[in-house]
């Protein structure tokens, strides 16, 4: 608690909860941190090529046991989506009785959230190669900075970012532990099943911008009107297939009170059957488009299939721990990882439900049991 209180002041958002994106100041902040408490604990910190952290206990190697999760927020974010496990891992190693027989790291996964630059899962897709590193550099945050640009300030070479199999090839086994963001868990701990398929779209509406005064209704082409729609059909549509589908975020512009926007652009982010839905919701997107003088485009930001986290890594840590399993609708880097390696991942109760909010909560015997957890898993898989 006294690690996660270190981290209480860093980054707050003004609106409530916290603000912490890649590269921005609180992240070189969190950083920091992370590499002075790796240091207390005699890990040597590297930087890889795509801005994830790796706290190595001894050499770099082959088959390594890692665990660890990211430091990033989403825009208002809580205090335990992401740190909790990162300061578990560091727990953890300074509980272990002994260095692992295998290599072993700490990892910080650079900007899980997409909160910056639109993309969840940035640095674990980028070293996976889930992600084009083209399409990554031109990435660009609300400010129009390019991950590029980002990057390259931070000291990360942009020209270098992409698929890393040295890193990748390391990793023989990662756990990843990490706050429950529902109300799933009726017990202090669980273990990761499954993760729920889930992308992001954007939706672009084009219209004409206009008075709201002296336009008559029947002159109008507000985008505005077909994006409401999008808002609206995209709960039906979920709901007809037991999905979820929110939208975050929308901004017409130029953005005035009397102005009728001439652009609209919204964020789709589709769990469950999301392909689906979108092909669905772009049909409706496109009439309703159409029936107000306007055009859309919808482009695919990020995907990812249903994820199985590795049946006999999980029955192992059931086992051990005596846990239920259960899967979730977040998303997670253990979900980029599992295609490549086998991945785990712990879940410590939530009483509240809430996740990406400032009321996102654990309490202290929970975060324990979960630290307790985290070091007999990496004990029992340290040889
Ligand atoms: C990440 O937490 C996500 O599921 O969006
Ligand atoms: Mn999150
Ligand atoms: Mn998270
Ligand atoms: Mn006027």
């Amino acid at each position: 608690m006294s690690l996660l209180d270190d981290l209480a002041a860093v980054g707050r958002a003004p609106g409530g909860g916290y603000a912490r994106h890649v590269f921005d100041r609180a992240d070189t902040e969190l950083r920091e941190w992370f590499r002075e408490q790796a240091g207390r604990r005699g890990l040597d910190v590297e930087t890889d090529r795509n801005g994830n952290l790796w706290a190595w206990w001894g050499e770099p190697g082959p088959d390594a046991l890692v665990t660890g999760s990211h430091l990033d927020s989403v825009p208002g974010g809580g205090a335990f989506d992401g740190p909790l496990g990162v300061v578990s891992a560091l727990e953890a190693v300074s509980r272990l009785p002994a260095r692992p027989a295998r290599p072993f790291a700490v990892v910080v996964f650079a900007e899980e959230e997409g909160g910056r630059f639109g993309v969840p899962c940035l640095g674990s897709r980028l070293l996976t190669g889930a992600l084009d590193p083209d399409r990554a550099r031109a990435l660009r945050d609300p400010d129009g900075v390019t991950l590029a640009e980002a990057a390259a300030r931070a000291g990360v070479d942009p020209a270098r970012l992409g698929r890393d199999d040295e890193a990748l090839g390391r990793i023989g086994t990662f756990v990843e532990l990490h706050v429950e963001q529902g109300r799933a868990l009726d017990v202090p701990v669980g273990v990761g099943s499954t993760v729920l398929e889930h992308g992001r779209w954007r939706f672009s509406f084009t219209g004409q911008g206009n008075h709201a005064g002296t336009t008559i209704l029947a002159d109008r082409r507000d985008p505005m009107l077909p994006a409401a729609e999008v808002v609206l059909a995209a709960r039906r549509l979920a709901s007809t297939v037991d999905g979820r589908a929110t939208v975050g975020r929308l901004v017409p512009r130029p953005g005035g009170t009397n102005v009728i926007a001439s652009t609209v652009d919204l964020w789709l982010d589709a769990r469950g059957r999301s392909r689906e839905v979108v092909a669905e919701l772009t049909d409706a997107a496109r009439a309703a488009a159409a029936a107000e003088g306007c055009t859309v485009t919808v482009t695919e930001e990020s995907y990812g299939g249903t994820v199985t986290f590795d049946p006999a890594l999980c029955d192992r840590l059931t086992g051990l721990l005596g846990a239920p399993e259960l899967p979730t609708g977040a998303g997670h880097d253990a979900a980029i990882l599992a295609a490549h390696t086998a991945t785990a991942m712990l879940y410590v109760r939530n009483p509240t439900g809430i996740s990406h909010a400032p009321e996102e909560f654990a309490e202290d015997a929970d975060v324990e049991a979960g630290v307790v957890a985290l070091t007999r898993v990496l004990e029992d898989l340290s040889t």
